[in-house]
């Protein structure tokens, strides 16, 4: 008897997607080689495309060689998007496949759902049905538009699975599966290591911040972040502040006359690089939302620069506050800090490191039923 082979598109595009393919990429290949019948192909769409934001995490987490790569680089949300659509349409087009995984909220997620959709080539959203409300943030409208046309939904927590009920999903399509950026980080605890610069600048663990900022609320006008800034190095009573510097941050900080002196501008990290210091950290400062995934985890406490989150068990669960982005905030916050009463955290549910052995049993009972 000969076993029909089933092929699934895996979406990477952009930094945050590249933890959370890993380890379904090596679920899968455990599966194959087992003689599951699952056969992947990976594509990366080139939203970035940097050593920095792309190839050290491919290096770091053992990611194979994309088998497409679409290289279409930066532009604004419309262009990426429709760069993004012909170019995985044409793909599809040319060589089908029986499914389209999607991962996280950036535009590659949606372009990529969208094109595949629109070829009835069902889609699979890993990190489904979490919602932050916040329109003005281009991933919100990624979520929704993903999901308005996603078929299976992979889910990180019990909050989105009732946003999707809410929205009158089906119970049969939403499969609780938790968190495969958590299975990434639970499996490289043991291999973080210290950035060069930490000897250089004598970073002692829990004597030192790390700060990542890089959503356009936060870092496109130089007065807003120069304030938010100022706060900062304020609050923080001249602990070493690591700040890694993504490329569009890098823009605005050319613009400012000055920092403050306990700021550590950085390249930004290698995957092991970065938890490391996020594991030392006394605590992050943060815009991101995958970051405070991460925090949670690891119990390092986590004050996040926006007035909304679309990962609230990381708040009412983890060790996660919203501070907002007003700047006066930040010093009765990192004063709580320093007087040793931050909440400790616990674990959300099944952010135990076994969620993309969850996700490929998933998908294997769902394409073999559809077969
Ligand atoms: C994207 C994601 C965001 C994620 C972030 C993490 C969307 C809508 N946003 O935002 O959710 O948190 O990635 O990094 O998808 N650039 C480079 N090198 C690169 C890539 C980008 O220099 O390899 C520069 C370009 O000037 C580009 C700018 O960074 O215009 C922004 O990149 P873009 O992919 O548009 O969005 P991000 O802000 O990175």
């Amino acid at each position: 008897m000969t076993m029909t082979t089933t092929l699934i598109d895996i979406i990477a595009g952009a930094r945050p997607n590249f933890m959370k393919i890993a380890p379904i990429i090596h679920a899968l290949e455990a599966r194959r080689k087992d003689g599951g019948s699952l056969k992947y192909r990976l594509v990366h769409t080139g939203q970035h495309y940097d050593a920095r934001m792309s190839g050290d995490f491919f290096t770091q987490l053992g990611i194979p060689e994309p088998d497409v790569n679409l290289e279409v680089g930066s532009g604004t949300q419309a262009e990426q998007t429709a760069a993004i659509m012909i170019r995985y349409e044409k793909l599809l087009l040319d060589a089908r496949s029986d499914l389209c995984l999607v991962v996280g909220d950036v535009t590659s997620t949606m372009a990529c759902a969208i094109a595949a959709q629109k070829l009835c080539v069902p889609v699979a959203h890993v990190e489904a049905g979490i919602r932050s409300g916040d329109w003005t943030m281009p991933e919100e409208i990624n979520r929704m538009v993903t999901d308005a046309i996603t078929n299976y939904f992979l889910t990180t927590s019990e909050v989105a699975n009732a946003n999707l009920r809410r929205a009158g999903v089906e119970e049969e399509r939403i499969f609780f599966v938790g968190n495969t950026m958590i299975d990434t980080l639970l499996a490289n605890e043991a291999r973080l290591r210290a950035p060069a610069f930490w000897q250089e600048h004598n970073l002692k663990a829990g004597e030192f911040f790390v700060l990542t900022l890089h959503r356009p609320a936060n870092v496109d006008t130089s007065s807003g972040f120069a304030q938010l800034l100022t706060a900062i190095g304020e609050g923080t009573r001249g602990l070493p502040v690591v700040f890694p510097v993504h490329p569009r941050t890098a823009k605005t900080l050319q613009t400012m006359a000055s920092l403050p002196s306990n700021l550590l501008l950085v390249e930004p990290q290698p995957y092991l690089e970065f938890n490391y210091l996020v594991k030392h950290a006394k605590a992050v400062i943060t815009d991101s939302g995958g970051i405070t995934e991460e925090t949670t985890v690891m119990r390092v406490p986590c004050l996040t620069l926006r007035n909304s989150t679309e990962r609230p068990e990381t708040v009412t669960i983890g060790t996660n506050e919203l501070i907002g982005t007003d700047p006066t905030k930040l010093k009765p916050a990192l004063d709580r800090l320093f007087a040793g009463e931050w909440k400790k955290g616990a674990i959300p549910e099944k952010w135990d490191g076994q969620t993309s052995l969850r996700i490929v049993a998933a998908l294997e009972r769902l394409l073999a039923s559809s077969a």
